[in-house]
């Protein structure tokens, strides 16, 4: 996968991202999120989880808005996929990220991970943490190719129904400016 980062002026608010794999060869753009992309959000994270684990528009919105807290969009002519990220200080926290099925396993998660751990990064974050269902193989199996490991189980985490794992990453300090 080809991507290309592209830093804007002042304090990396801003990132442009581009993949040569989705659809072999068409490339993607990684950008901030606009109100108007909300519904498309939400009804991306509806088709990505079951009806006890998708957000409510409510919920959502509320993760959106949190202190900290960005969402960045992956599109070519339609969205194809969007992570949700918080800076806490020294600690980063992925909220979620969902790719449409028909783009998976063409790098747009990839991208959009390491889109929102530079920004985290820039944030002054040095590690990065996640929380996923047990059962989730295919999110399990991507953030441990991301260099993410298990650090816990959590109990009843999603509405007292299912247990999640949480998983963390060491984020690489930032290199000095060219
Ligand atoms: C998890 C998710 C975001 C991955 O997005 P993606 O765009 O398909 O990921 P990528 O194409 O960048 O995959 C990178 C690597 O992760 C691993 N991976 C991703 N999906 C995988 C799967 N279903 N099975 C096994 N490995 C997988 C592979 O190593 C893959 O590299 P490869 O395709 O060269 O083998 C996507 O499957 C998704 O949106 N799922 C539904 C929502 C969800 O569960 N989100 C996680 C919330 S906790």
């Amino acid at each position: 996968m080809t991507i290309s980062v592209s830093r804007h002026r002042e304090s990396a608010q801003l990132w442009t991202c581009s993949s040569s794999r989705y659809n072999g060869s068409v490339p993607f753009q990684i950008r901030q999120f606009l109100k108007a992309d909300f519904d498309t959000l939400w009804q991306i994270d509806q088709a990505c989880f079951d009806p006890q684990l998708a957000y409510s528009r409510p919920e959502l919105a509320f993760y959106m808005r949190r202190p900290g807290a960005f969402t960045l969009v992956a599109e070519t002519a339609e969205i194809l996929g969007f992570v949700v990220g918080e800076a806490r200080r020294k600690s980063g926290h992925i909220i979620t990220i969902d790719v449409i099925e028909t783009a998976r396993r063409t790098g747009i998660g990839s991208a959009l991970l390491q889109a929102a751990e530079d920004k985290l990064r820039y944030a002054g974050a040095t590690t990065v943490a996640l929380e996923t269902p047990v059962n989730n193989d295919a999110a399990i199996r991507f953030y441990k190719q991301k260099g993410y490991f298990v650090e816990k189980t959590v109990a009843g985490y999603y509405s007292n129904q299912m247990d999640a794992l949480v998983m963390t990453k060491e984020l690489a300090h930032l290199q000095p400016a060219q």
